[in-house]
């Protein structure tokens, strides 16, 4: 099965830096998993709340800060005194260092409540910029930016979050005309994956933290795994 560090390898390191994103890569995981938010002057920032509240030492909507106001703060402290000075990262950034590794990437476009009306295009010009599209699927709980993205670029990869076990989850796939199914891992069943390979769409689940969701997941077929813990799985088969 394939593995992705969720929000980079989470669960050791404060999530969306790049502490934990060298941390995956430390475990050799398969792909790394990312947010993004566009801030006030147009930047892609990576982080996973639309506020910087939970996860640095300031307060606000990602939205009212310039890049250079973001930047200021201190987005490890939270999670340890050994992560201090950790900044938020563009997603030019991260992929300066990660788009030669030649790994595979999602990275989730965090539309809704607030929209950003043109993450999609900016996104998509980045992962031309860096030559990383073939890499890549991009996902989202708001199935119109996967839809959006595809419209942009036929090419790009897509895959549709969503947490409840819809009625036809081909069909959600369908509208959206996307790739992947990204679902929780909990409504997963026997039905739904069958369905999914018998279409021949593969399903990429979250967030997957122990052995018995992983054997749960392995059973039924899935073809990868979001983890805050990697190092769990990655030796695994
Ligand atoms: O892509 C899987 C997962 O990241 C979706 O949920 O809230 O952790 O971004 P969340
Ligand atoms: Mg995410």
């Amino acid at each position: 099965m394939i593995v992705y560090a969720h929000r980079g390898a989470r669960g050791y390191a404060p999530e969306n830096t790049m502490a934990s994103f060298e941390r995956a890569l430390q475990f050799n995981t398969d792909g790394i998993e990312l947010d993004v938010h566009l801030s006030k002057d147009g930047h892609v920032v990576i982080c996973h709340d639309h506020t910087i509240n939970r996860t640095s030492n300031a307060q606000g909507l990602i939205r009212d800060f310039t890049l250079r106001e973001l930047k200021s703060y201190d987005f490890g402290s939270w999670y340890g005194s050994a992560f201090k000075g950790e900044q938020i990262l563009t997603l030019s950034e991260f992929l300066e260092w990660y788009a030669p590794k030649n790994k595979l990437l999602n990275i989730e476009i965090k539309n809704g409540p607030i929209i950003y009306s043109d993450i999609e295009e900016k996104v998509i010009d980045i992962l031309h910029k860096f030559n990383a599209v073939g890499r890549t699927i991009i996902s989202s709980f708001y199935h119109p930016s996967l839809k959006k993205a595809k419209e942009l670029d036929n090419q790009i990869k897509t895959g549709i979050l969503f947490e409840c076990r819809p009625i036809n989850p081909l069909q959600m796939l369908i509208e959206a005309n996307a790739d992947y199914l990204h679902p929780y891992w909990q409504s997963l069943d026997k039905a739904f994956c069958q369905h999914a390979a018998a279409s021949g769409v593969s399903i990429n689940t979250y967030t997957i933290n122990t052995c018995e969701e992983y054997n749960f997941a392995a059973k039924l077929g899935v073809n990868a795994i979001f983890t805050d813990y990697p190092a769990l799985f990655i030796t695994r088969t």
